[in-house]
């Protein structure tokens, strides 16, 4: 979604729920694996992401407006986006060689982790009115609880009886892989990983309990959320790939709808923390505290422990399986060797970019 430039007197500011949850109409449902999804087709066949009749511009106008403000939008730097476990090469080396549960357990994980993401409707959406110095109508931050966190829990998790990401993951993995065999015990791995940064102890206990654990729970979901851009690259390489997938077109097609869904995620978090970085937060004791201050102390801490942990658990996942997996190999052995051979090597850049003011003169 690019940023508009347009003469911020004409942007429209206030939405109701109804309209940031409203698709309009498609002259083509999207069907993936027999199951209605969210999103469609228009007239000319192109793909259209589901409620971003006015998300879509309304998010442009409250970047518009940072701007206008003299604020800037929340980068995340793409050096700090960790490589997938197993990367491209790996994958295909695998199913090459027709060892296959890897792949359709990481395709399945996927799935799941999609299927997650409705918890977001669960954030308690404090007062914002009582808890900002500024106003805050005509923000994003202030259409939150009004729209926003629901249409992204219902692009992730499906509505009703339309689909959403979780389907559609399911829908990618069994056109390329042909309905795979789902290993049984994907669900209760995944349930006994490590808690996320959410449980973790509070970082500013001066301000509003429930403010810090949803901009904690922002600032998580934007950086999962740009890091899974390394996710749909690699699913698409991947899934498009004729040598490996059985319908190369179908399920890299099915990922890209899911890919650009996710762009709305990824802006109208951005925009709210943008926001309220340029804004002051009331203390419990009556004092303030600079928005940037917690919006960046947050990003920082989620940076840091996000691009430490998750390719270790991604790595865990894979490795606990995969030498009883490669076992249906000629030579498992030999496999393994090749396989760590094609290893991607990285480290994360020192710097997550949202040091605390301290240090943020101290380092280059
Ligand atoms: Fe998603
Ligand atoms: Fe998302």
């Amino acid at each position: 979604m690019q940023t508009s430039s347009g003469d911020a007197r004409d942007l429209r500011l206030t939405y109701s729920r109804d309209e940031l949850l409203d698709s309009g109409r498609y002259d083509a449902p999207l069907i993936a694996n027999g199951v209605r999804c969210h999103g469609g087709f228009d007239a000319d066949g192109a793909y259209r992401s589901p409620r971003t009749r006015h998300r879509a511009p309304a998010i442009e106008s409250w970047q518009a407006r940072v701007i206008g403000e003299g604020g800037a939008l929340i980068e995340i730097d793409p050096a700090r986006i960790p490589p997938q476990y197993p990367n491209v090469e790996q994958a295909k080396l695998l199913l090459r060689e027709g060892v296959r549960d890897p792949i359709v357990r990481a395709l399945t994980i996927i799935s799941i982790v999609e299927g997650f993401g409705a918890v977001i409707r669960d954030v308690r959406v404090p007062d914002l009115e009582r808890l900002v110095v500024e106003p805050v109508d005509g923000l994003a931050l202030a259409h939150l609880g009004r729209g926003l966190f629901e249409a992204h829990a219902r692009d992730e998790a499906g509505y009703r009886d339309e689909g959403g990401h979780k389907q559609m993951w399911e829908a990618a993995r069994d056109l390329a892989l042909e309905r795979p065999k789902i290993p049984s015990d994907v669900l209760m791995r995944l349930m006994g990983r490590r808690p996320g940064t959410r449980s973790r102890e509070r970082r500013f206990p001066q301000i509003d309990a429930d403010l810090e654990a949803m901009l904690t729970t922002m600032a998580t979901v934007l950086v999962v959320e740009v890091f899974a851009y390394d996710t749909f690259a690699w699913g698409m390489r991947l899934l498009s790939d004729p040598e490996v997938s059985a319908d190369p077109e179908g399920a890299g097609n099915m990922v890209s709808y899911i890919r650009s869904d996710e762009n709305p995620h990824v802006e109208y978090l951005r925009t709210a923390l943008s926001e309220l970085r340029l804004r002051t937060i009331r203390t419990e004791d009556g004092g303030t505290l600079p928005g940037r201050e917690v919006v960046d102390g947050l990003l920082h801490r989620t940076l840091h422990t996000l691009t430490t942990e998750r390719p270790q658990s991604q790595r865990e996942e894979l490795r606990a399986s995969l030498a009883e997996a490669m076992q249906v190999a000629r030579n498992p052995a030999d496999l393994l060797e090749r396989f760590d051979a094609l290893q991607t090597h990285w480290k994360p850049p020192e710097r997550t970019g949202f040091e605390p003011a301290a240090d943020r003169n101290a380092g280059a």
